[in-house]
């Protein structure tokens, strides 16, 4: 380990104290790090940089209990606690089990999702539930008929996304689409897909009445502001897709584009199933909420062909009933 790694900086007195007990194994930083050197620094680590437990311990034995950051640094930093401090899965459940758990963690991603900006650090831990998610599919397909939609009111939003994202790997994975780089990409659309939603008040998203139009006019906005979002983050441009299209429907009566079927991909006619059948299956008007049957059969006589894919589904059809 060095500490050579760039010229000396400002005074101290302009940086903040980062303590490295809170830089976690295989994490990254997208913030430059400092070290302390007398009263000038040198910068230790730059944006995007991916710490490993040897050498977090080998910065504590050395006696370096803290790195520094600039103050414009502060909210990226906060950001990538917020994410270190989400639990670690136990990858020894069975898939099901395994599932609820990255469903749980996926919650708490989701709302700190629509806290902030989105960071270096929001995105790697989005990939790394995307990872998860698609391994427990891989494994056991079926593990999504142990998904409840049982959730209190202020959770349901935060919910959502991360269910969004295992029905979609489900179904994309039963209609054939079994490598794990491709599954991620849908995966993540999923995770992703109502972002723009943080722009949204939330006197708009939790209302419980029909909204007005002009509250409606605002809430169809979400899907073009969480693409703008997503902009400048290297999230693929299938995953992106699903953030900008899973409104649109088949036979063009969709937003924000008004595409018909030819224009909009297969992926995103299977996140959109996803997000009308977690819909269907967990509203928060309890009269509203349907079983699982209930709302396959919904979907079945009210929207397929007009604004869902026959292919995808059957596809959640075989991933449910067995
Ligand atoms: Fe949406
Ligand atoms: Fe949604």
């Amino acid at each position: 380990m060095s500490l050579a790694l760039g010229l000396p900086s400002n005074l101290k007195s302009d940086y903040n104290e980062f303590p490295v007990d809170r830089l976690l194994d295989n994490s990254v930083t997208d913030f430059d790090l400092f070290a302390g050197i007398g009263d000038h620094f040198i910068l230790y680590s730059g944006q995007g940089y991916k710490w490993e437990r040897s050498e977090l311990s080998g910065l504590l034995n050395q006696g370096y209990k803290n790195l520094w950051i600039r103050p414009e640094d502060v909210a990226k930093a906060a950001s990538y606690e917020k994410m270190a401090k989400l639990p670690l899965l136990d990858k020894t459940l069975h898939p099901e089990d395994r599932l609820e758990q990255i469903i749980d963690i996926g919650a708490t991603f989701t709302r700190y999702l629509y806290e902030g900006d989105i960071t270096a650090s929001i995105v790697y831990k989005a990939e790394e539930l995307a990872t998860h998610l698609v391994t427990c599919i891989q494994e056991d397909q079926g593990c999504v008929r142990g998904i409840t939609g049982l959730a209190n009111h202020d959770m349901y939003t935060y919910l959502h996304s991360i269910r969004v994202a295992a029905y979609a790997t489900a179904i994309a994975h039963q209609m054939g689409v079994t490598d794990t780089e491709s599954l991620k990409t849908i995966a993540l659309g999923g995770i992703f897909h109502d972002v723009g939603k943080s722009s949204v008040p939330m006197t708009i998203i939790n209302k419980s009445g029909p909204l007005l139009e002009a509250e409606w006019a605002v809430m169809k906005s979400h899907p073009m502001e969480g693409h703008k979002k997503m902009a400048d983050s290297c999230l693929h441009h299938v995953s992106r897709e699903i953030v900008l299209h899973h409104h649109e429907r088949l036979n063009g009566s969709g937003y924000p584009d008004a595409l018909q079927v030819h224009s909009l991909l297969p992926e995103v006619q299977m996140a959109t199933l996803a997000d009308v059948f977690d819909a269907l299956t967990s509203s928060r008007s309890y009269q509203n909420k349907r079983n699982r049957f209930e709302a396959l059969d919904f979907i079945k006589h009210r929207l397929l062909r007009t604004d869902i894919s026959v292919d995808a589904y059957m596809a959640l059809v075989a991933c449910l009933v067995k």
